[in-house]
């Protein structure tokens, strides 16, 4: 049996397991930057096994890598000299022309990233309505998918705020561990100055709180994260668990390296509350 084969197998057990009804329309292109300027904190893992959850349960997603580490091309399998965001930046090459397909989840496109994508924070000031560069190259897809991902790197750089300007929402990780809220207020101003000034339609999604383990330390930051930002913090919570860090290396998000793992259980629970919570928003 190929892997393809193996692979929508594994992904219909999912189906069943979850009770996964089929595609609906709820948001036509809602563009999500996944942002925090600190390093580390679960963004990449977040924007690939998001991603891959909300395109098992029947959503078109594309997700663009906007990091020059390139860990959410890589993570997915794919070649990290591709060509990508930043030839789309510079114009050489438009969205369409550069987006892969996944092989192993029939729904999610990758906008893919590379090093070259160090130089976009420099080169960008230049160009010609330079705030709005990214947004013009999603406006070119944006009707052909149900939601836009966007993995952003751990910098407040010109790149990040032109990913804010063309993004509808926020969502924003937050690593269980101690001072977790010290430095979101930079990220959380950033957000309000592109609103007032670039973006008055920018959200912000959520907070999620990822990495935990159960000790006190870690109940504590997450009950200091839900009384400071109330409905905004997801009820789901990712865990602290080794195979999610292990299946990037296989090039794969982790529901289709290991499905028992709590990994896989928390992303595609994650995944159902985001699109309850856009269903609601959406009916309103
Ligand atoms: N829930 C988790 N359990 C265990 N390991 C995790 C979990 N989430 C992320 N990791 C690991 O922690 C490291 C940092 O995660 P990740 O790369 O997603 O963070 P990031 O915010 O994108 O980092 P950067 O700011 O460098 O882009 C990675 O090695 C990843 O595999
Ligand atoms: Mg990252």
């Amino acid at each position: 049996m190929n892997n393809l084969c193996e692979n929508q197998i594994k992904i219909t057990k999912f189906a069943q397991l979850f009770k996964i009804t089929t595609t609906r329309f709820d948001h036509m292109g809602k563009v999500v930057a996944l942002a925090n300027q600190k390093g580390g904190v679960g963004k990449t893992t977040t924007a690939i096994n998001l991603s891959a959850s909300i395109a098992v349960l029947g959503k078109k997603v594309l997700l663009i890598d906007a990091d020059p580490q390139a860990n959410a091309t890589s993570g997915l399998g794919f070649d990290v000299n591709s060509e990508g965001i930043y030839e789309c930046i510079t114009g050489e090459r438009t969205a369409e022309e550069v987006m892969l397909h996944s092989e192993d989840v029939k729904n999610l496109w990758v906008l893919p990233s590379s090093i070259n994508l160090v130089a976009a924070d420099t080169e960008l000031p230049n160009m010609e309505n330079s705030h709005r560069v990214v947004k013009g190259i999603i406006d070119g897809v944006r009707d052909k998918f149900d939601y836009i991902f966007i993995d952003c790197s751990p910098s407040l750089g010109f790149t990040t705020v032109n990913i804010l300007t063309a993004a509808d929402s926020v969502l924003i990780p937050v690593q269980c561990e101690y001072l977790a809220l010290e430095g979101l207020s930079k990220l959380l101003n950033t957000i309000k100055i592109v609103k007032s000034n670039l973006n008055p339609s920018l959200e912000i999604e959520g907070f999620l709180l990822t990495m935990y383990m159960r000790n006190r330390l870690n109940n504590q930051v997450a009950n200091e994260v839900r009384e400071h930002f109330g409905p905004l913090a997801y009820d789901t919570v990712i865990q602290r668990n080794i195979r999610l860090g292990e299946a990037p290396s296989h090039g794969k998000p982790v529901m289709l390296y290991d499905a028992s793992a709590s990994g896989t259980t928390n992303y595609l629970l994650l995944a159902k509350e985001f699109l309850k919570k856009n269903r609601k928003k959406a009916a309103k």
